[in-house]
């Protein structure tokens, strides 16, 4: 961690800081570089691109200015709110004169007045977001730290720097925020905020899903996503928008026979996620995060069996719209992928159950399309037992799946499989009109290839629709 006044002074080796120091003389304002850039340059060295600023004094006629003497073409002035954002060389610029805020219970509009540099940072969310670096040409490369930020940052603690009642009362979506910044830097929340998140946890109703998700998927797509998701569970945040998921939580005995926690494995399917997925797929995760969700709804006891959850995948692919829709996630291509994964997370296991044959995977082929990869991906990371012997086993067999679709593959090319015999051709041949037999015909054909009593070619498919023609009386009428 680098914290010397030299290195801090490094992190504004851009020109464009000593020229927004030098009109902050000129207009006689303090301006200050805040927030995230200054907490994760001194964590990592690495300067952010998004760059937040707070100006003490009118901030309007300061940003105009800014904007006239650098050439800045792409900005927005928010007069109403006093704020304003600017696109410059590659970075994000993010203006905001000092103020004070106070927000009315029910409500996220706050009252705002100016304030001293003070009142600002001790409005914001955690001590490790009240850093500021000093511009003006007196103060250049100070750190100001009120609120023993930089000790917080030392000791990797997430803590408000007011009464976390009041921190999380002014805008509850930092409970969120505590949890996401927490599992990204892999730090603690101090007992007492977090205690406060328990506490407050009821107000994160007054926040939009949006907002919620926002921070949601950040946690998702940290490096051990389990950190966040127990964080939210313990303190009562996750029932709050993903009750389903909470619901996971517990095992039942019953005649001395138990079920894994699937909350607890769940957890775990994710992170195995995030250690394969490298490249950040956030709907492969959301995927791996519900892929049980149907469980609850069709745990079942049987006598002699123990416990079972048969058609939780159905199940669960049915909670899935009714999950993204009530968050506002995209329901389009996303939600319908993950419900894809969540329908299908069972089907390559089984498959290595009854010995992998050749028409159960040309059907897993054709079902999962272009997603077959991160299916495979999922059932991995779905193999969570401590049992080493078992383990291996069921390795073994998703490897033996994967050689089989790959044979299987490249010797029918099933995937996106399109019907080599059209309905058009079926209408000519038989001079028949759209109708139910059509249907039948496309089916039947596609069932001879998966079966493979057929190849996945035109000239077969030809013959055999011919076949069934006539077996269904119908003439030929155009060859
Ligand atoms: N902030 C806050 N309360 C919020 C959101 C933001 O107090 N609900 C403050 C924090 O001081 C934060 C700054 O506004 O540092 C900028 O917010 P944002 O850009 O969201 O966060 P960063 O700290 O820059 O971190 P990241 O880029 O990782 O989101």
């Amino acid at each position: 961690m680098n914290t010397t006044r030299s290195d801090l002074t490094a992190a504004l080796k851009n020109p464009l800081f000593r020229r927004i120091g030098e009109l902050g003389d000129e207009m006689q304002m303090p301006v200050y570089v805040i927030g995230g850039y200054v907490r994760d340059y001194i964590l990592t060295g690495a300067p952010k691109k998004d760059l937040d600023f707070v100006v003490v004094g009118d901030v309007i006629p300061f940003v105009e200015e800014l904007v006239r003497r650098l050439g800045v073409r792409q900005y927005h002035i928010y007069r109403n709110f006093g704020t304003a954002m600017l696109h410059y060389r590659g970075f994000i610029l993010e203006f905001v004169g000092a103020r004070k805020e106070s927000y009315a219970r029910n409500s996220r509009k706050p009252r705002v007045e100016p304030g001293t540099l003070e009142d600002d940072l001790k409005r914001r969310d955690f001590t490790i977001n009240t850093l500021a670096l000093g511009l003006n040409q007196e103060h250049f490369g100070r750190l100001i730290n009120p609120f023993n930020g930089l000790k917080d940052l030392h000791d990797r603690i997430i803590r408000t720097p007011l009464d976390p009642d009041i921190t999380f009362s002014d805008d509850p979506l930092r409970m969120m925020r505590a949890v996401r910044f927490a599992t990204q830097l892999d730090f603690d929340i101090h007992p007492q905020t977090l205690e406060a998140v328990g506490r407050n946890r009821e107000r994160l109703q007054i926040v939009s899903p949006e907002r919620i998700i926002d921070e949601f998927n950040k946690i998702l797509l940290a490096e051990r996503p389990s950190k966040g998701l127990k964080l939210l569970f313990e303190t009562g945040l996750l029932d709050q928008f993903l009750p389903e998921l909470s619901a996971l939580q517990g095992v039942e005995e019953y005649e001395g026979k138990t079920h894994k926690d699937n909350f607890f494995h769940t957890l775990e399917v994710v992170d195995n996620i995030a250690r394969t997925d490298t490249e950040g797929n956030l709907w492969l995760r959301w995927a791996a995060l519900l892929h049980d969700i149907g469980k609850p709804a069709s745990k079942r006891y049987h006598p002699k069996n123990g416990w079972s959850f048969h058609g939780h995948e159905f199940l669960g692919g049915k909670m899935v719209p009714r999950i993204f829709r009530r968050l506002h996630m995209p329901m389009h291509r996303d939600m319908k992928y993950v419900q894809k994964l969540v329908q299908l997370s069972s089907r390559p296991i089984a498959l290595t159950e009854e010995h992998v044959t050749d028409s159960a995977v040309r059907r897993l082929i054709m079902d999962a399309g272009d997603e077959l990869e991160d299916l495979l991906l999922l059932c991995e990371a779905d193999i969570t037992t401590k049992n080493p012997v078992r383990k291996k086993r069921y390795l073994a067999n998703l490897q033996a799946v994967r050689q089989k679709i790959k044979e299987v593959e490249e010797r029918d090319r099933i995937r996106n499989f399109q019907p080599p015999v059209s309905g058009e051709l079926i209408m000519k041949t038989f001079g028949i009109p759209p109708s139910k037999t059509v249907g039948e015909i496309k089916d039947a054909i596609k069932e001879a290839i998966l079966e493979g009593e057929i190849r996945n070619d035109f000239d077969e498919a030809y013959r055999y629709m011919l076949r069934l023609g006539k077996e269904k009386g119908l003439e030929i009428k155009e060859k």
